[in-house]
């Protein structure tokens, strides 16, 4: 997969992509990411890339043309680009499912706003998605296109190893993942449950499926509300009455 990921501060992307998963992803040729400074795009000597807001207001606004220009560049490669997302706080909420629709892109372009935002016509006439990755304000896109890459690029076939599989990963449905333990066994006291000590698979798997019903319960009630129970998580919750034994 290619990600072109347009910025005003290239350099804020590289260390993040340059460790472990996604430095490996990337060596792999899994994961193609690029940053593409906005400022290439300008054509007037200071490099300007924003202006000050029609009608007034503090602070300043993301021109137009430079980030058309950019994407019109790179759209003129081959393949064309999948989409072009525009990180905007007005976006859709990006969650597991924006992940794994994105994951099955062959490119996508992120387009990183900074200042007081970017100008209108980007959102209409250029962008095809708008994504926000939460009800607060950064200061950049940049670091929410570091929070997509990293979450897509775990779905990409090959990424993670079998041991890391992302099939068993909170929101792999619409439940948590289950409570992780590694040694020692027993630590300052608190001690890991005996069954995950016991070597029975089956008895493990269901341990860890109902610890992902309690948890998703107790923690996120409105992912529970999301999940549709299974007879056998409904018998992992207590809420299937043992069947009575018949009299002989
Ligand atoms: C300071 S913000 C602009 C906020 C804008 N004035 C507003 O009130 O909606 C600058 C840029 O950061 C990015 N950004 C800020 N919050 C974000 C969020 N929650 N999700 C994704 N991107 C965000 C966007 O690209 C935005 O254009």
């Amino acid at each position: 997969m290619r990600v072109d990921i347009l910025t005003l501060f290239p350099d804020m992307l590289v260390s993040p992509l340059e460790h472990s998963i996604l430095k490996r992803a990337r060596e792999a040729g899994l994961l193609d990411v690029r940053a593409v400074d906005i400022r290439d795009f300008t054509t007037d000597r200071h490099r300007q890339a924003d202006d000050h807001a029609y009608g007034g207001g503090p602070g300043m606004v993301m021109k137009p043309e430079p980030i058309f220009a950019a994407v019109e560049a790179l759209a003129a490669e081959a393949p064309p680009p999948d989409r072009v997302v525009l990180f905007t706080p007005r976006g859709r909420r990006f969650d597991q499912e924006v992940a794994s629709e994105l994951a099955r892109d062959h490119r996508i372009v992120l387009i990183c706003g900074r200042y007081e935002g970017v100008d209108e016509r980007v959102h209409r006439y250029l962008a095809t998605d708008h994504l926000s990755i939460g009800d607060y304000v950064l200061t950049g896109g940049e670091l929410a296109a570091l929070v997509v890459v990293d979450a897509v690029a775990r779905l990409l076939p090959g990424v993670l190893g079998k041991e890391e599989s992302a099939l068993s990963e909170s929101f792999s449905e619409p439940l948590l993942e289950y409570p992780q333990y590694t040694r020692p066994p027993d630590f300052r006291g608190c001690c890991v449950p005996d069954i995950l000590l016991s070597g029975n698979h089956g008895a493990v798997e269901q341990w860890r499926r109902g610890q992902s019903l309690q948890e998703t319960l107790r923690l996120r009630p409105d992912l529970f509300a999301r999940h549709r129970l299974t007879l056998q998580d409904q018998k992992l919750l207590g809420l299937v009455p043992p069947r009575k034994k018949r009299r002989k």
